[in-house]
C-alpha cells in the first residue's frame, strides 16, 4: 500500500496501527478488554456536518477535566473511532446506538474509578517546540 498512502501511513500502519488490532484481538481472546477495559461509563464525543472539527475534541477534553474534578479516572481513547466511522459493520454500530452522523473527528472517553492515586503530575515533552525572539 505504501506507493498509494506514503511514507508516513506506511509506517503508521505498520508499526502502530496493525500491532495494536494484533493486541486487541489477541487479548480479546483471552477475555481480557484493552479497548475500553471494562470502564462502567464511555462517551462518544464526534462531530455534525455543521461543527468545527476541533470541536468534539475540545468536549472530550473538557468532560475528562470534569470527571477528574469529581475524582473519576478518565482515559482518552482515539482507536474506537475509525472502527464506528468505516464499513458496514460501523454503519450497524452507529445505528444501534444513536450515533447521528458519521463524522471525521472523533473520541471516546471512558470513565472509571480509578485504582491508584498520584501524588503528582508526569512531566511531558513536546516532539518539537519553536520559538520566536
Ligand atoms: C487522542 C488520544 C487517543 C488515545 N487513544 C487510546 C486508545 O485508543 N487506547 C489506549 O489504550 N490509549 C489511548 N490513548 C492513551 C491514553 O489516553 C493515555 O493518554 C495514556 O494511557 C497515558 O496516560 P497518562 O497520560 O495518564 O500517563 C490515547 C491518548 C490520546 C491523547
Amino acid at each position: 500500500m505504501r506507493p498509494f498512502w506514503g511514507k508516513a501511513n506506511d509506517e503508521m500502519f505498520r508499526g502502530f496501527v496493525k500491532p495494536m488490532f494484533d493486541i486487541f484481538t489477541g487479548m480479546m481472546k483471552k477475555g481480557v478488554n484493552v479497548v475500553t477495559y471494562d470502564a462502567p461509563l464511555a462517551m462518544y464525543f464526534y462531530g455534525s456536518p455543521f461543527t468545527d472539527p476541533a470541536d468534539p475534541i475540545v468536549a472530550a477534553t473538557t468532560a475528562m477535566y470534569a470527571g477528574e474534578s469529581l475524582g473519576l479516572g478518565t482515559c482518552m481513547l482515539g482507536a474506537v473511532h475509525p472502527m464506528i466511522q468505516y464499513g458496514g459493520s460501523g454503519r450497524k454500530f452507529r445505528e444501534k446506538h444513536g450515533i447521528k452522523y458519521a463524522s471525521r473527528e472523533g473520541v471516546i472517553v471512558i470513565f472509571g474509578y480509578p485504582s491508584v492515586e498520584y501524588r503528582k503530575g508526569i512531566r511531558r515533552t513536546f516532539a518539537s517546540t519553536t520559538f520566536m525572539n
